[in-house]
């Protein structure tokens, strides 16, 4: 159980977790750049929705290290879904490649995400951004790192003078619930809206500062565990648009410094849904 696990446990497989992150941040920069988008970058189905040679070789060595310390773990990892030991309290979510699109363009915004989850609660996680050099980690109750130094979340206090980051999951052409209307709202009363292509370094910006809050929907468990400790753990507020108890499986957070959290909520329920674009044929 998470509440019985001692700090020097958590510590424990706060370094595995590190050992993972790094080992799949690695094999990024090893393809960087030189992947043959013929044969090494495909298409998952959906326009836009991408998988490389690198997303998969990530994988293989975060499982790796995985397999070797904690075999008696379950594992979820985007790219092979779930294996280990099913039923167990420990559950890792792993996103080997996060900013796939981001990766294939050699865009630099991408990272390996690596969190736990201990009775289905976010417990501890690592993310690594190879072309930064950047490693987040945090565990319930240790603390927020950004490199090794402590991180905190912004004290910005009002939505007017925040910078706010956003994401469009891949099936916004299938349906009404896009996120298009509240982009363009909220891109209207604030500094501005970034859409950066990686959430788990949404959630690590917003961890450490840079950005004052966050919110997407349609996210998968791989792409948030990591990234709500780390922001949880900086003093921030991980919720659900409407600040009820965040739901992993449900992939739609709201995400601030704590301090614009209330008004960013509000805004976010007051916003009705722009009619739906035509579909267009991938
Ligand atoms: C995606 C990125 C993106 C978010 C998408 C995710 P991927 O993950 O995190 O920022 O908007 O919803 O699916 O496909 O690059 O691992
Ligand atoms: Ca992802
Ligand atoms: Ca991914």
């Amino acid at each position: 159980m998470a509440a019985n696990l001692s700090p020097d446990r958590l510590q424990t497989l706060l370094e595995i977790a590190t050992e993972a992150a790094s080992a799949g941040g690695a094999v990024l920069k090893k393809y960087w750049g030189k992947l043959d988008p013929g044969k090494q970058i495909e298409s998952k189905g959906r326009l836009g929705d991408l998988v490389t040679v690198a997303d998969k070789e990530a994988e293989v060595a975060v499982l790796d290290v995985l397999r070797r310390h904690v075999p008696d773990h379950a594992i979820l990892a985007e790219e092979s879904g779930a294996s280990g030991i099913d039923g167990s309290d420990f559950l890792w979510a792993i996103d080997p490649l996060d900013g796939t699109t981001n990766y294939a363009h050699q865009y630099p915004f991408s990272a390996t995400s690596v969190g736990l989850l201990v009775d289905g609660v976010p417990t501890l996680g690592a993310i690594y951004d190879p072309f930064h050099d950047e490693l987040f980690r945090a565990a319930k109750g240790l603390g927020a790192t950004r490199n090794r130094q402590s991180m905190q979340v912004s004290g910005c206090d009002r939505l007017a003078d925040s910078l706010l980051v956003t994401g469009f999951a891949y099936d916004r052409r299938e349906v009404l619930d896009t996120n298009y209307a509240e982009f363009c709202h909220l891109t209207h009363c604030t500094q501005g809206v970034r859409r950066a292509g990686a959430a788990s370094l949404d959630l690590a910006y917003v961890a450490c500062g840079r950005l004052d809050g966050y919110w997407e929907r349609g996210l998968s468990p791989w792409d948030i565990a990591a990234g709500i400790v780390l922001v949880e753990e900086a003093g921030g507020l991980v919720t659900s648009y409407d600040k009820s108890p965040l739901d992993v499986k449900t992939g739609r957070l709201l995400v601030t410094n704590g301090k614009i959290h209330n008004e960013l909520s509000e805004k976010l329920l007051s916003i009705e849904p722009l009619p739906q674009f035509a579909p267009i044929q991938s």
